[in-house]
C-alpha cells in the first residue's frame, strides 16, 4: 500500500485556547509597549556573546551543534528569539530546563543575545535523508501551506522562526506540543495548522524541514 498524502485545511479550536491566548496577547501588547523602540535598533551582538556563554552548552554555536532535544538558535529570526526569550523569562512558555535562567535579564539583554545567535552560522548538516520520507515530508509542507508564513526556503520572518535545518528531534517534539495545545506561541496559527495531524505525518515534516537544502 503507498501512503497518501492528506492536505487538511486549518481549523482552530478557539474554546481551548482563548483564555489562554488573551492573557497572552496582553502581556505581549505590554512588551512591545515597553520595548518597540528597543526591538527597531540593532542589538548588540558582541554584548551578547558575553552575556550568553551558559546558553550555548545546550543550544550550541556555529561550532558545535544543540544537545538533542535542544533548538538551535544560530541563524534564526532574533525577533522570534527576543519574543521567545520574553515568554520564557514571563513564566508564559515553561521551559524547565531554562527556568530562573532569564530572571533579571533586561529587554536590552535580550535583543543583544538575539543578535548574537542570529548572527551564528549553522553546524554541519544533519545525517543523510531518508529519500521517500523527505518527499513525504515535502508534500505535506506544500499542501499544507507552511511556506506561506515561514516564507520560502522556511526561513521565517520577523517573529514567525527559521524551521530549516532546525534539530530533527526538537520539530518532532515543537509539533507534537502545538497539535496537543501544549504550546501556543504569539498566537494560534500553529495550534490551528497542527489540529489533527498524525505522528507519522510530523515525523515526515520534520524529517524534510531538518534535511532542507
Ligand atoms: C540545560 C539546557 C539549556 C540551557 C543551558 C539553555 N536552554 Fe534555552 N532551551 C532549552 C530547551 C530544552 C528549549 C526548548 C524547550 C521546548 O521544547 O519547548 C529551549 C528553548 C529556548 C529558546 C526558544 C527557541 C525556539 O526555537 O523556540 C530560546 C530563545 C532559548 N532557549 C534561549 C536560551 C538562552 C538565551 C539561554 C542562556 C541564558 C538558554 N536558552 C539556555 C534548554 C536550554
Ligand atoms: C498561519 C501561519 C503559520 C502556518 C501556516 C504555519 N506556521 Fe509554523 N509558526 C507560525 C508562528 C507564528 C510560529 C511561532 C509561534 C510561537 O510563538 O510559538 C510558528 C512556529 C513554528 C515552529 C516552532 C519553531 C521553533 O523554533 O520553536 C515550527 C517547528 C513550525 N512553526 C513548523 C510549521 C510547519 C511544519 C508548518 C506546516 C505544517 C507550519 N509551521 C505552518 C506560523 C505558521
Amino acid at each position: 500500500m503507498t501512503d497518501r498524502v492528506i492536505v487538511r485545511r486549518p481549523q482552530v479550536r478557539r474554546s481551548d485556547l482563548v483564555a489562554h491566548v488573551t492573557g497572552f496577547a496582553a502581556a505581549v501588547a505590554l512588551f512591545c509597549f515597553s520595548s518597540c523602540v528597543f526591538a527597531q535598533s540593532k542589538g548588540d551582538a558582541a554584548r551578547g556573546e558575553a552575556k550568553s556563554a551558559a546558553c550555548a552548552a545546550c543550544h550550541g554555536t556555529s561550532k558545535s551543534p544543540p544537545l538533542a532535544g535542544m533548538p538551535a538558535l544560530g541563524r534564526q529570526q532574533p525577533e522570534f528569539l527576543v519574543l521567545q526569550m520574553f515568554l520564557i523569562r514571563e513564566g508564559l512558555r515553561d521551559v524547565p530546563e531554562m527556568r530562573g535562567m532569564l530572571n533579571g535579564w533586561s529587554d536590552r539583554d535580550l535583543g543583544d543575545v538575539a543578535a548574537y545567535f542570529a548572527a551564528q552560522t549553522l553546524p554541519p548538516a544533519n545525517a543523510k535523508a531518508d529519500a521517500a520520507l523527505h518527499a513525504r515530508g515535502a508534500a505535506l509542507a506544500q499542501g499544507m501551506g507552511c511556506a506561506s508564513c515561514h516564507f520560502g526556503n522556511f526561513e521565517g520572518q520577523r517573529q514567525i522562526p527559521r524551521i530549516a535545518t532546525q534539530r530533527e528531534d526538537y520539530l518532532v517534539a515543537s509539533l507534537k506540543a502545538y497539535r496537543d495545545n501544549k504550546r501556543t506561541g504569539i498566537d494560534t496559527s500553529m495550534n490551528a495548522a497542527m489540529y489533527q495531524v498524525s505522528d507519522a505525518d510530523i515525523a515526515a515534516l520534520a524529517h524534510y524541514l531538518a534535511h532542507y537544502k
